[in-house]
């Protein structure tokens, strides 16, 4: 059986420059996780401002999906999951009984790996979350889709073929069009899971330059492996180990002068 490093039960306070107004963050507190008897985190404490970038860094399985998955409450899909501690957003649980888990997805898009564009048309795939929510009004559906495509920086390229299915578009397109819907709802949230690791590098590009762009508006949280993307993109890097958070700080001071050796040895290749 694994230990538990003690670290992880340390809170780790943020630098002043990046310290979160009163209510406007999200907060990790002794957040742990199960999967049945497994245990994939261990008492998180994690404080992460608004309109920031932050990343999560650490070897395979070390937790960093599991723990974003639970900022929407996407883990509930899984059996036999049960947590301890809280996650909260401007001060309010996300497992308040009065959090409607609808609402809360509605509040933070999500994208993956994995491009998943719907079989439909472009335009469709955008306003699909604006639909299930009820929207009928055509002028409200074509202001979504210009606003979403442009912000995903897709327009310009599927402006003239909105109506042709979305299966048609490149990988890296596919995967613009994806954030292009996860934004739809207008969420406050982002979370991305290895959102470029699909994509070749001019596409990684294209999502980089958007994901820096979309920060103005967004709190973004992106898991990746890929370090030289984690250093252009985050503001913010955790870098989590078996289950637990080893370091948390701006992301200069975890690439130049880390203060934990496992996060040096990680960040330089050693091991992971
Ligand atoms: N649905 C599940 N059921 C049971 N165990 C799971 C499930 N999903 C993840 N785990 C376990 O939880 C731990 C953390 O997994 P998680 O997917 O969060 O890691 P990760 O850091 O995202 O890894 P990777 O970089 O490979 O994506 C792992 O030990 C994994 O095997
Ligand atoms: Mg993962």
């Amino acid at each position: 059986m694994t230990s538990i490093p003690e670290f992880s039960r340390r809170p780790l306070e943020l630098a002043d420059d990046f310290a979160p107004g009163e209510i406007n963050f999200m907060k990790v507190e002794d957040f742990s996780f199960f999967y049945g008897k497994k245990q994939a985190l261990h008492g998180i404490n994690l404080t992460i401002p608004s309109r920031k970038v932050t990343a999560f860094i650490g070897p395979s399985g070390c937790g960093k999906s599991t723990l974003l998955r639970n900022f929407n409450r996407m883990n509930e899909l899984i059996p036999c999951i049960r947590h301890e501690g809280d996650i909260s957003i401007h001060g309010t649980s996300i497992y308040d009984p009065s959090v409607e888990v609808i609402a809360l997805r509605r509040r933070i898009g999500m994208v993956f790996q994995k491009s998943n564009p719907f079989p439909m048309s472009i335009y469709e795939n955008i306003v699909y979350p604006l639909r299930i929510a009820g929207e009928r009004n055509r002028a409200v559906l074509d202001e979504a889709v210009e606003r979403c495509l442009r912000s995903a920086a897709l327009w310009e390229e599927v402006k003239d073929r909105l109506h042709e299915s979305a299966i048609g578009l490149s990988g890296g397109q596919m995967q613009r069009l994806c954030i292009a819907r996860a934004i739809a709802s207008r969420p406050e949230i982002l979370l991305m899971d290895e959102p470029c690791s699909a994509l070749d590098p001019i596409a990684t590009a294209k999502v980089e330059e958007l994901i820096i762009e979309l920060k103005k508006e967004f709190t973004i949280l992106i898991v990746t492996h890929n370090m030289h993307q984690a250093s252009r993109v985050s503001d913010l890097t955790a870098f989590f180990y078996l289950g637990s958070l080893v370091e948390f700080d701006k992301t200069q001071k975890i690439f130049t002068n880390p203060a934990k050796q496992q996060t040096e040895d990680y960040i330089t290749g050693r091991f992971g």
